[in-house]
């Protein structure tokens, strides 16, 4: 007889930032989390302040997602340790700031591997054991998947891809009894400015939302099913407008914005 495997919420990106809050909310809302990021320190820290709370101590998985095989090798720890999802979180991602042809060919290249290729892979290798136990898939993009970004290109492709792939993966599994929900953050002070070299202007107060509020909003927005989850009033009427913004007009404002930030 086969045993049963124990249903977890795989959390991916969980070593900062949002995916760090999106694993004190989902634990904190009874789920099993499992934590996977390549800082296994930054993860075993985390795993300890979710239990210091009364949750069951997460599981850290550290890999790191710019590698082609990281789906299989994520797939493979699980199973050997009696593990299916029940929910998937794509959170993992970065940007770069720069003009596409100034910035490093192979680390652009490593964004469409970890923004796209490995949540790509995450989100179809557990599709069997989420329609079987009625799961979800999060997917994290931003408030730059709703247009071009001049001066952050592969950054804001990589999200409309994310919006994109996860809005029809959203109608193709619904009757499936499979939710799936895109997070559209617009921005949150964490570790994901410096990474992308950002040192100039700040975000407006305005737009700006805690890693905290974001994953709180996420959870909700997967729970009640949405597809689109844009968190915070201003975010959401900005993603509204640019739609009704030519072109022309949203590249260059979009391009002395990202100017200023250099
Ligand atoms: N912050 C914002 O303003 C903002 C706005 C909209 C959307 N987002 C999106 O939100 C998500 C989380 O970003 P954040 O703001 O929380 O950034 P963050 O604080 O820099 O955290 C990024 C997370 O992704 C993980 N990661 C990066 N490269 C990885 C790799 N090769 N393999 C495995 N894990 C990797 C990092 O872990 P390790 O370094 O330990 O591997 C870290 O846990 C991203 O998808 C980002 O695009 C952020």
């Amino acid at each position: 007889m086969t045993q049963e495997k124990r249903p977890i919420t795989l959390i991916t990106g969980a070593s900062a930032g949002i995916g760090a809050a999106l694993a004190h909310e989902f634990a904190a809302n009874g789920h099993d989390v499992v934590l996977i990021a390549r800082r296994e320190l930054a993860l075993a820290a985390l795993a300890d302040a979710i239990a210091a709370k009364g949750a069951p101590r997460p599981t850290v998985l550290r890999a790191d997602l710019a590698h082609a095989d990281a789906a299989q090798a994520i797939a493979e720890a699980l199973d050997r340790r009696g593990l299916e999802p029940d929910v998937v979180v794509n959170n993992a991602g970065f940007g770069l700031l720069g003009a596409a042809d100034k910035l490093d060919r192979a680390e652009q290249l490593a964004m469409i591997d970890v923004n796209v290729r490995a949540l790509t892979d995450l989100s179809l290798a557990f599709i069997e054991s989420l329609k079987r136990r009625r799961g979800g898939i999060l997917n994290v993009a931003s408030i730059a998947a709703f247009m071009p970004g001049p001066g952050m290109a592969v950054y804001y492709a990589s999200k409309a891809y994310v919006l994109s792939f996860s809005e029809a993966l959203h109608r193709e599994l619904k009757p499936k009894g499979v939710r799936v929900t895109v997070l559209c953050p617009g921005p949150v002070p964490t570790e994901f400015q410096a990474r992308a070299g950002m040192t100039g202007e700040a975000f407006p107060r305005l737009l700006t939302r805690s890693a905290e509020q974001v994953a709180r909003d996420a959870y909700r927005g997967l729970k009640q099913g949405r597809r689109v989850v844009v968190p915070g009033l201003a975010t959401s009427a900005v993603a509204t407008v640019i739609r009704f913004v030519p072109r022309s007009i949203l590249l260059s404002l979009i391009d002395r914005q990202q100017r200023g930030r250099r």
